[in-house]
């Protein structure tokens, strides 16, 4: 595995645990599906530049650093991408909002796109994809390269629960893109479940089944 920052934070592992617990309802996942996301954004970030500026205080003036020019965008992979959107929102509420839609064909697991809008700009962006599952990485893999062909370079993917299998599909068919994930697990089941995991997100997260 190449290229994976796991995230060992005591309360993004605390939350996780609670996600991933069956007793806990559509209320409590949703809230800790976009609180993890703050938190898990507030490292994804860290490599943003600064520029020094000159702010005057109250009592005097002070050289200090604000965030450079880079622009960044978050692309959520519908439907359970969208319950991480919040919470990257609340720390950065200047990036766009690009989305991608994907389902995977319950029989062969293979990815079908019906929705994709992104921000006119979106090639001058870092573009955050944001999927709290990797499990085969066949839907990562595709969203990936749904912006590479939208001319879109500078790529990054956050997910909640990865599998190994969907990091090293990420790590073969993606090599330039860093995977920043909470926890990675080791098996699929024969549906593509990620086990333990937490089930199947985009239910867990809208009540729908
Ligand atoms: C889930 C999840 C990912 C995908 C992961 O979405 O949110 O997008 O499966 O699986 P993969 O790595 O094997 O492609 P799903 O297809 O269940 O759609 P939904 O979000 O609309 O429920
Ligand atoms: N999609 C989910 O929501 N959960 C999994 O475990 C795998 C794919």
């Amino acid at each position: 595995m190449k290229n994976v920052f796991i995230f060992d934070h005591p309360l993004i592992q605390h939350k996780i645990s609670l996600l991933r617990d069956k007793n806990t309802n559509t209320k409590e996942f949703r809230e800790l599906v976009s609180e993890i996301a703050m938190l898990m954004g507030y490292e994804v970030t860290r490599d943003m530049p600064l520029k020094e500026v000159e702010i005057e205080t109250p009592v005097g003036m002070a050289k200090t650093k604000v965030i450079s020019g880079k622009k960044l965008g978050i692309v959520p992979i519908l439907r359970a991408g969208l319950g991480m959107v919040e919470g990257m929102l609340n720390l950065l509420p200047m990036a766009k909002v690009g989305h991608i839609g994907l389902y995977r064909d319950p029989e062969t697991l293979e990815p079908v796109e019906y929705y994709c809008k992104l921000p006119v700009d979106a090639e001058e962006r870092e573009m955050v994809i944001l999927d709290p599952m990797l499990a085969t990485g066949g839907s990562a893999s595709a969203a990936i390269s749904f912006l590479k062909q939208r001319n879109i370079t500078n790529i990054k993917l956050m997910c909640l629960i990865a599998s190994r299998t969907g990091i090293e599909r990420i790590n073969k068919d993606h090599p330039d893109v860093g995977i920043y994930c909470a926890a990675v697990d080791e098996k699929l089941n024969d549906h593509g479940y990620i086990v333990p995991g937490l089930g199947d997100a985009g239910d867990r997260l809208f009540g729908t089944k």
